[in-house]
């Protein structure tokens, strides 16, 4: 802590604290049609105000130093939506690269989906690619995006793919470690969340990262999505600047 003369002691550690930002953070942006029903509107308009809520999310937390911000926009679950929505959310997603792509790129933020290719609609597929291509080289913070993203899809395309490479012998059975299990989920070569957000009230992780939740802080606020804004995600760091993560281990005040 470094402590300025004449400043209030609590003042300046709450400034201290809200200085210290996770790492990765990750987002399940829940409450749009909430949001969108409690002013009378259809839910498409709670997705539309979602949009504006992760612009002003990705910008904050590119300003505020996060390294990875990981956005649930749509699970594999999502299917199972009435058709016309789940075409306004494709069609949103297709909009927000067209137009948001550049701005992104200008941020230095580094775009990356995760989530099952397979399957998904050509246009929607190619403009992803496209994004992650042009940002490929960009040095600031990672934006992942999951899409058409659930964790027990992940794993069982995970472990697939390994036992695929075990029957071509390119892998052995003792060479299945956590470390090898990681680098075959979509999330290989990032870090695991330290700070998971549910907005909306919600207390669950609807198969959002659950092998690499494993350690990560949860964070419940009751706000709808569209209303979650920087002064929200300053709170949301505050409280995980004042958990006391052990990891399995020992508090370093207690260790000491
Ligand atoms: C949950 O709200 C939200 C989603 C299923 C989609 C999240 C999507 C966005 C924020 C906008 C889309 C952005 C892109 C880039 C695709 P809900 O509909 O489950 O809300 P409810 O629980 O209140 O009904």
């Amino acid at each position: 802590m470094t402590v300025t003369a004449g400043l209030d002691v609590s003042a300046q550690l709450d400034a201290d604290r809200r200085t210290e930002v996770p790492r990765h953070v990750a987002v399940i942006m829940d409450g749009n049609g909430r949001w969108a029903a409690k002013r009378g509107l259809p839910r498409t308009e709670g997705h539309r105000a979602g949009v504006s809520a992760l612009r002003r999310i990705v910008r904050h937390c590119a300003d505020r130093g996060v390294a990875c911000l990981t956005l649930f926009s749509f699970s594999s679950e999502n299917w199972k939506r009435p058709a016309a929505e789940v075409g306004f959310l494709m069609g949103l997603l297709e909009r927000f690269v067209r137009r948001d792509l550049a701005e992104i790129h200008r941020q230095n933020v580094r775009v990356r989906m995760i989530g099952e290719r397979e399957g998904l609609d050509r246009k929607i597929l190619d403009l992803i690619e496209e994004g992650e291509a042009l940002t490929r080289d960009n040095t600031g913070m990672t934006l992942v995006v999951a899409f058409n993203y659930g964790a027990r899809n992940e794993l069982a395309r995970a472990m697939r793919r390994m036992s695929e490479d075990i029957a071509a012998g390119r892998l052995s059975a003792c060479d299945v470690t956590e470390r090898r299990i990681e680098s075959y989920l979509d999330t290989a070569c990032l870090p695991d969340p330290d700070l998971i957000i549910r907005t909306s009230g919600e207390q669950r992780l609807s198969n959002f990262l659950l092998w690499q939740a494993a350690y990560a802080e949860f964070y419940f606020p009751d706000t709808h999505w569209p209303d979650f804004d920087e002064e929200a995600l300053d709170d949301a760091f505050a409280a995980y600047a004042a958990r006391d993560r052990r990891f399995g281990g020992l508090s370093a005040k207690v260790a000491r």
